[in-house]
């Protein structure tokens, strides 16, 4: 007996309203688009953030493969098909319609595929045409306003251009006409310049081997490195490599530690500030995960413990590739992860380590050299952190330890008071 199928296409209208929604801020809409930019092999990125009343825009501009007029069509296709090589860093088939639609209504992507010049193919999606008609339409129109901007950017070379206009989610009617609008959108271009110096900096500092420029406003996006690998006095710890089994694959994931200089260390203040980063030293501190050299999320330690002042100084970075997209579920926002447990588990006692020495660094700095101190009075958890943080310098981890499982066994009591944990 065979059973009968409905055919339940979705509905245009409310799809396209609802998948407005996926958790986009304005700054992560960009980076998806800039991701674009980046597979199409793009050397050169610019965005600019346009007020200008109503008729205020976003334009993201790149020098990258460009694409025809069959496949501009295939690209603002909800789940668009595609073929993705490892490390590219699509994989959803949605980003350029949801990142633009949960900031605008009118969406254009003109592009030109030919490097000697030539045709320029332009489509526009009309979330309004859509909802008004509930049909997955788009049209070309060579007439617009964007397409003119468009051809400006695109004289003779190839390249993308997508512009995003009706910022409704950018701009209310009210704010699109006073002084309240342009500041909005003033501060909002400079957080998506620091945005994409921390998401790209990788890219940006040619670390990965081709580099690209990126520019917001025509001002160029420098690099954010949370780690301040130029700095000497950055601690930098032994790299792990996590083995995980990916299917019938072993697959690596790599994790690189670093204590950070505490303000006194490092070569100047200004730079100390500037490595605050976007949340500042105690909601910074923690993992980095990048996926294909590409930030994801950036700060906090995924659960493996707490934001602590203590530790602010320590973050770590976590790479993996495009293969372990599955293992690491990341959002169609592209803004977060989830650990799975079994990499969890391989990372407690790294980051323990590092959080260790970090603890260790901080306090030293936080408290005036022994000599000015009169009636030393120390506390014995302090005591047991230093002795740790001695042994991790010397590389002798397995001994302290095995050190920590005899007292364990023989006093508890003084183990317990120095903060040593058994096992
Ligand atoms: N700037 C660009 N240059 C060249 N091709 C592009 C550009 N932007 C998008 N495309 C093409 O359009 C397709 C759809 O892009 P879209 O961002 O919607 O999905 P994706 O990148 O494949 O996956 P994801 O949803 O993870 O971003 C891409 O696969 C790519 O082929
Ligand atoms: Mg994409």
């Amino acid at each position: 007996v065979r059973s009968r199928h409905y055919e339940v296409a979705p509905r245009a209208g409310r799809l396209t309203g609802s998948l407005r929604d996926v958790g986009y801020d304005f700054a992560s809409a960009i980076a998806d688009l800039v991701d674009n930019s980046v597979t199409a092999g793009a050397s050169k990125i610019d965005v600019e953030i346009v007020f200008d009343g109503p008729e205020s825009y976003v334009l993201v501009a790149d020098n990258g493969c460009g694409l025809t007029g069959r496949e501009l069509n295939e690209a603002l296709r909800f789940g668009s098909m595609s073929t993705y090589s490892r490390g590219d860093l699509g994989r959803f088939g949605l980003g350029l319609k949801t990142a633009s639609l949960s900031q605008c209504r009118l969406l254009t992507v003109a592009s030109r595929a030919n490097p000697n010049g030539g045709r320029i193919a332009t489509r526009t999606l009309d979330l309004d045409l859509i909802e008004e008609t509930d049909e997955w339409v788009i049209y070309s129109d060579r007439a617009s306003s964007a397409f003119d901007l468009c051809r400006s950017r695109l004289r003779g070379s190839r390249g993308t251009v997508v512009v995003w206009e009706a910022l409704d989610r950018v701009l209310n009617e009210k704010q699109a006409n006073n002084g309240w609008g342009r500041r909005r959108l003033g501060h909002l271009a400079q957080k998506t310049a620091q945005h994409l110096g921390m998401v790209f900096h990788r890219f940006l500092s040619g670390e990965l081997g081709s580099s690209i420029e990126l520019s917001v406003n025509g001002e160029a996006v420098t690099p954010w490195d949370p780690f301040a690998r130029s700095e000497n006095a950055t601690e930098v710890l032994d790299p792990v490599s996590l083995e995980i089994h990916n299917g019938q694959e072993l697959t690596t994931v790599e994790l690189s530690r670093y204590v950070l200089p505490p303000r006194k260390s490092f070569s100047n203040e200004e730079l100390f500030d500037r490595l605050s980063g976007p949340l500042k030293w105690n909601r910074q501190q923690g993992l980095y995960v990048y996926r294909a050299g590409r930030l994801v999320q950036g700060g906090g330690w995924c659960g493996l413990r707490g934001i602590d002042e203590h530790t602010k100084l320590a973050r770590a970075s976590l790479e993996f590739n495009t293969d372990l997209d599955d293992i690491f579920q990341i959002n169609v926002a592209k803004m977060r992860i989830n650990l799975p447990s079994g990499v969890r588990q391989m990372l407690e006692r790294p980051v323990h380590e590092l959080c260790i020495l970090a603890n260790d660094i901080y306090r030293r700095h936080a408290q005036p050299p022994v000599s000015d101190r009169k009636n030393i009075s120390l506390d014995l958890t302090d005591v047991g952190l230093a002795i740790r943080s001695a042994a991790l310098e010397a590389g002798q981890l397995p001994a302290i330890s095995q050190i920590e499982a005899i007292l364990h066994a023989r006093s508890p009591d003084v183990s317990r008071a120095l903060g040593f944990s058994p096992g």
